[in-house]
């Protein structure tokens, strides 16, 4: 019983060390989706390694610069209800996308963000509320890569500002390639690898062992050792081991020497 009390112990600790704690992905709650469902919720749950960041992209657009702050369900450079932020040379901030009307669409390797319900063009795009398109694409080489502007589409009616975004969040999950040998050797390992460590641990702190006796259960397998090895040379030994004994018991007579044999036969 005590035995099983450390091997537990021990197997619990080895758990708590082997299982990585997976941390709960919350936070893109704050973002309001035009429509609630699973499916674009799931979306923006795979997000979650963005979230708390803001991210900055500077532009040029007719000899202008502007910078754009984008934030994952959260007020981009501070600005409540913005998720994308568009900032000119004057430092006047213009919000091109909130994040309580949100859209999510996503691949297994991609997913798409939408923020709509910004501030209306003036005399653009028939006076509509700007809107962003955040596209976040697998890379398994950056964990968030920097953001990236690509266009202002502002040539039809249906107008968009258009990022880009790398990240390791949104790749595939790869599937485990152990086989079920490989995992039940893995386990097999583990399980001798307990039990050694458990029952040493258990021979030397509570039974207060010495040397050998440390090893657990030290004679039966003392014993095992033994009998497999007399069955192997049952089974495997061509000839018999008794015989030089026999030959020996037969000889009776006091062992010489073979160098004395030999000056025996010498002088013949
Ligand atoms: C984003 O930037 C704003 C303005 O600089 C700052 O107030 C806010 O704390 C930043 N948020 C995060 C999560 O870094
Ligand atoms: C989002 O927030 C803005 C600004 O506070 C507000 O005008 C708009 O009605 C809100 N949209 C939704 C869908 O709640």
């Amino acid at each position: 019983m005590e035995v099983l009390r450390h091997a537990t112990g021990t197997l619990l600790l080895m758990l708590m060390l082997c299982g990585s704690a997976r941390s709960a992905e919350a936070g893109t709650e704050k973002c309001k989706l035009t429509v609630e469902t699973d499916s674009e919720r799931l979306q923006l749950k795979r997000l979650a390694p963005l979230l708390n960041k803001n991210f900055s992209v500077s532009m040029m657009k007719d000899k202008e610069s502007y910078t754009y702050v984008f934030q994952l369900c959260g007020d981009a450079d501070g600005v409540p209800e913005a998720g994308v932020l568009q900032i000119d040379e004057k430092k006047s901030k213009t919000v091109v996308g909130r994040y309580n009307s949100t859209k999510a669409i996503g691949g297994s390797d991609w997913v798409m963000l939408i923020y709509e319900n910004g501030d209306h063009y003036k005399t653009h795009c028939d006076k509509a509320n700007r809107k962003a398109i955040i596209m976040i694409s697998c890379d398994r080489n950056t964990a968030v890569g920097p953001l990236e502007a690509i266009v202002e589409d502002r040539e039809r009616s249906d107008c968009f500002y258009l990022f880009e975004l790398d990240a390791s969040a949104v790749c595939p999950i790869i599937e485990s390639k152990l086989s079920t040998g490989a995992i039940i050797l893995i386990v097999l390992v583990c399980l001798v690898a307990f039990y050694l460590i458990g029952g040493f641990l258990y021979q030397r702190l509570v039974v207060g062992a010495k040397g050998m006796d440390q090893i657990p259960n030290y004679a039966f397998w003392a014993e095992v050792g033994n009998l497999s090895a007399d069955g192997c040379d049952f089974v495997c030994r061509s000839r018999k081991r008794e015989e030089p004994n026999a030959y020996r018991g037969v000889a009776s007579e006091p062992e010489e020497e073979p160098e004395e044999r030999d000056d025996h036969l010498l002088p013949m």
